[in-house]
């Protein structure tokens, strides 16, 4: 594994690897001194075309942890907003000999062109590009999703896929990263996926993806659902009236209060993600999202212990092996 660009390239051996190597570096979270040597010496760099918070806090904090040295960068502020290009950007980089790149950007692909395109020779982890792909975010929800199942039916993390469990993504999957990297990754670990959304808000040639296609929230609901997690409506790349009113789509495929109460008082543990940042009251009431069935900080914080795995991986070539002797 060269970079880290789309959740699809991962094989079952390398995803649960990762994880592994991440409940690890969870274990280093919880010391006293947070920290490992291992890229001591190793320059990061973060490029942010788009805004972000949890993902670019999580980044740093991973870097951190591992020792690295940082350069954060902003389009904002940057000779990108006096139309540098991406080419010239990243050769800049390569000049100041960073060893790796996180990048995040508004354009679907823009992390793959940068990791084929020669213009640097370091690893590059996509941080989300456009509609395209968010890996990292469908590491973190993984391994929550393994730890919900340790808590809910007793199965051990190390070592462990997501077989049998099925997990509804509600609302805007198309203009999802997040919906698309989960999709490909809950497949690969033998998830069942459910996509739960208003025609609209589904993407063309959906029926050749391997999932199940609800509507109805409250019909997918009532079909044994482990966990479901509620998408951000994304305002800033709707360009259409993809439903009514925000209103209309609450009632239907929001976790109103009402839903959530009918959700909490089933015999079958659903545990309840959101990726951030929420949109309270609008796909997710508060009532759900802080609720003991939540798991949307423990996604948070799964999201440095996973990023470190990746960068460690990456950057140095190890594996979960070189912590779990047995593994
Ligand atoms: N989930 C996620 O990517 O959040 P940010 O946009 O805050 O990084």
């Amino acid at each position: 594994m060269k970079h880290l660009l789309d959740t699809r390239e991962l094989s079952r051996e390398e995803a649960i690897d990762i994880l592994d190597t991440a409940d690890y570096m969870r274990q280093v979270g919880l010391r006293e001194i947070k920290k490992l040597p291992a890229l001591q010496g190793r320059t990061v760099v973060n490029l942010f075309f788009e805004d972000s918070t949890r993902t670019r806090l999580s980044f740093e904090a991973a870097e951190k942890r591992l020792s690295a040295d940082i350069i954060n960068f902003s389009a904002k502020g940057s000779s990108v907003s006096k139309g540098e290009s991406l080419k010239d950007t990243a050769q800049t980089l390569a000049a100041i000999n960073a060893d790796a790149i996180v990048i995040r950007h508004g354009a679907s692909g823009a992390p793959q062109r940068l990791a084929e395109a020669g213009w640097i020779d370091a690893p590059i982890l996509n941080a989300g590009d456009g509609t395209h792909a968010h890996p990292t975010q469908a590491l973190l929800d993984a391994m929550t999703l393994r730890q919900f199942q340790e808590q809910s039916k007793g199965i051990e993390t190390r070592g462990a896929a997501l077989d049998g469990m099925r997990v509804a993504i509600v609302g805007d999957i198309l203009h999802s990263r997040v919906a698309r990297s989960n999709l490909w990754l809950l497949h690969t670990l033998g998830a069942e996926v459910v996509f739960v959304a208003p025609p609209t808000l589904l993407p063309v040639g959906i029926e050749d993806w391997p999932c199940e296609v609800f509507y109805n929230l409250d019909e997918a609901l009532e079909t044994n659902i482990d966990a479901v997690m509620l998408l951000r409506i994304q305002k800033e790349r709707m360009h259409a009236a993809f439903f009514p009113s925000a209103e209309e789509y609450t009632r239907l495929w929001g976790l109103t209060p009402e839903r959530f109460a009918l959700l909490d008082s089933s015999e079958q543990e659903t545990a309840v993600l959101h990726p951030g940042p929420m949109n309270r009251g609008l796909e997710i009431s508060s009532q759900a999202a802080d609720s003991e069935r939540s798991w949307v900080l423990r996604q948070v914080n799964n999201g440095v212990s996973v990023r470190m795995a990746v960068l460690y991986m990456l950057m140095t070539g190890g594996t979960s092996r070189d912590f779990y002797s047995h593994s």
